[in-house]
């Protein structure tokens, strides 16, 4: 099982970007906790980061070809983009969507997920358990498969 991690608009900024929300670890920190459990899970993992939205939706088209499966965190696109939607939608792979807090616990406008419908299922509000935990849940849906 191969796996690939998409950290979407901003994740770059952690550990630096409003560490009262998203606390201090730095993304390579998180890339680095995931390879550490892939490794403990048996799957190969894929980092990538883009600010860009039609990266994503790149990134995400050619990924049928080389992934088993695909965490997404869009970061802000989550609650607008279209586009991101129906990549996800259109890949045929299982997609869990993670974020690092509770969407749900935050402005109104975070509250809405456009992606949350076409994915398997979705992690908010565990910090980078939830990379860890969506990791999990892609590893058992892909034995089921
Ligand atoms: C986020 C939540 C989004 O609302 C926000 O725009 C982000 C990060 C999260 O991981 O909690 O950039 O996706």
């Amino acid at each position: 099982m191969k796996a690939l991690v998409i950290h979407g608009p901003n994740l770059n900024m952690l550990g630096r970007r409003e560490p009262d929300v998203y606390g201090t670890t730095t993304l390579e920190e998180i890339n680095d906790a995931i390879q550490k459990e892939a490794k403990a899970l048996g799957v190969e993992v894929e980092t990538v980061q883009t600010n860009c939205e039609g990266e994503i939706v790149d990134v995400i088209q050619k990924s049928v070809e080389k992934y088993d499966g695909i965490i997404i965190n869009p970061g802000a696109y989550t609650h607008y983009s279209y586009a991101i939607r129906d990549a996800i939608a259109g890949c045929s792979l299982p997609v869990v969507e993670v974020h690092l807090s509770n969407i749900y616990a935050r402005e109104d406008f975070r509250k809405k997920s456009v992606t949350a419908p076409v994915v398997l299922g979705q992690i908010s509000g565990f910090g980078t358990l939830s990379y860890i935990l969506a990791l999990r849940a892609l590893s058992e849906a892909a034995k089921k498969k």
